[in-house]
């Protein structure tokens, strides 16, 4: 279906290296959808500010998290992709959005909670970020917001401060919703917990063959021999296998689990192939764009001028409806 009156809006924050959690988690959707919506992805560099005090470290990753995004299949023909800090208007949105938010509210954020409970030092960005975010998401008037499961309060604090506007000053913002992607399995590291890159078990979205194969022989499995029959819903290597094994092959390896008939090591052996399929036309692509940082800089310079324009108008509007514009 062809959304594409309705606008869709995602930021992601320039800290750390994409996974295949992420990418099976995240990052897919926004190339899925990015033909059905307006879209607009930006990289959250101001919010990242919050966190990471390092300007070099910073401008890298910037480049970094947009050649993971192009690399992936965003295609900036048809999504906006730009980074935050090109809309200068999202921090006087942030103002204004202060200005009608009350302490203890933003003191029930989980985010400013668990900072709290760690008895960290927390700047005014961190317990101010849900500010941001709501002007990075109600400046562009998005109707969607697709985001991972930990940033549902977020967007309930986004339509909150929607709405609280639209009663002090009038209807000016649409109420935006968030898409969760509830149903996608919880993808197992090399420990076979949850990956995560907090946890160092993950494989890397851009990883080399060599890395694939450490990454993938490391997964933990039991002690039954080859003819014995294995559980494919317990097997950590299995439902790896469910994201990277298609059609006869994963028939077969089905089969040959449940009757017997395959070791964990072939498993493995056909699933780094697999993964390593997978990516190495990922890996290349973003070697390939790595190459001309200057193209990236000024895909990242047109969307935010494309970006700047449309929050401008809209801040226009804001300024006239609480009044400081003459
Ligand atoms: P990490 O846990 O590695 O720090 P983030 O919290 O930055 O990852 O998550 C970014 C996005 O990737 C979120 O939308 C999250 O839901 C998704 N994601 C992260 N890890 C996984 C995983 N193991 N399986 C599925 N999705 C994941
Ligand atoms: N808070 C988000 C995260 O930590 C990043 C983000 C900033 C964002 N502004 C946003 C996400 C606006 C969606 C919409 O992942």
């Amino acid at each position: 279906m062809n959304r594409n009156n309705l606008v869709l809006v995602s930021g992601v924050k320039p800290t750390g290296r994409p996974h295949i959690g992420n990418y099976f988690g995240a990052m897919s959707q926004f190339v899925e959808l990015q033909n059905e919506y307006k879209s607009f992805i930006f990289i959250a560099d101001l919010h990242a500010l919050t966190s990471l005090q390092n300007p070099k470290e910073l401008n890298e990753n910037i480049i970094d998290v947009a050649l993971d995004y192009l690399a992936v299949g965003i295609d900036p023909k048809v999504t906006c992709i730009y980074k935050q800090s090109d809309v200068p208007q999202v921090a006087e949105l942030a103002w204004v959005f202060n200005c009608i938010t009350t302490v203890p509210y933003l003191m029930r954020a989980h985010a400013f909670k668990d900072a709290e409970a760690k008895n960290k030092e927390i700047n005014i960005g961190v317990f101010d970020y849900p500010m941001l975010m709501a002007a990075d998401i109600l400046i562009q008037d998005a109707d969607i917001v697709p985001v991972g499961a930990d940033q549902k309060q977020h967007l309930e604090i986004t339509r909150d401060t929607a709405e609280k506007f639209n009663r002090i000053f009038g209807e000016t913002f649409t109420v935006p919703k968030e898409r969760i992607l509830e149903k996608v399995e919880t993808i197992p590291g090399t420990d076979g917990q949850k990956m995560s890159k907090s946890r160092d078990n993950v494989i890397g979205l851009f990883a080399s063959d060599n890395e694939i194969k450490e990454a993938v022989m490391k997964i933990p499995t039991d002690s039954k021999e080859v003819d014995e029959p294995k559980d494919p819903e317990t097997c950590k290597v299995f439902a790896l296998h469910k994201l990277f094994t298609e059609g006869p092959e994963f028939e077969d390896l089905l089969h040959r689990y449940e009757s017997g008939g395959i070791g964990y090591k072939e498993s493995k052996e056909i699933l780094i192939k697999n993964i390593s399929n997978f990516i190495a036309p990922l890996r290349e692509k973003r070697e390939r764009l790595a190459q001309d940082k200057d193209i990236v800089i000024k895909i990242l310079k047109d969307g935010g001028e494309v970006a700047r324009k449309r929050a401008e108008e809209k801040m226009e509007k804001v300024r006239q409806a609480v009044g400081v514009s003459l």
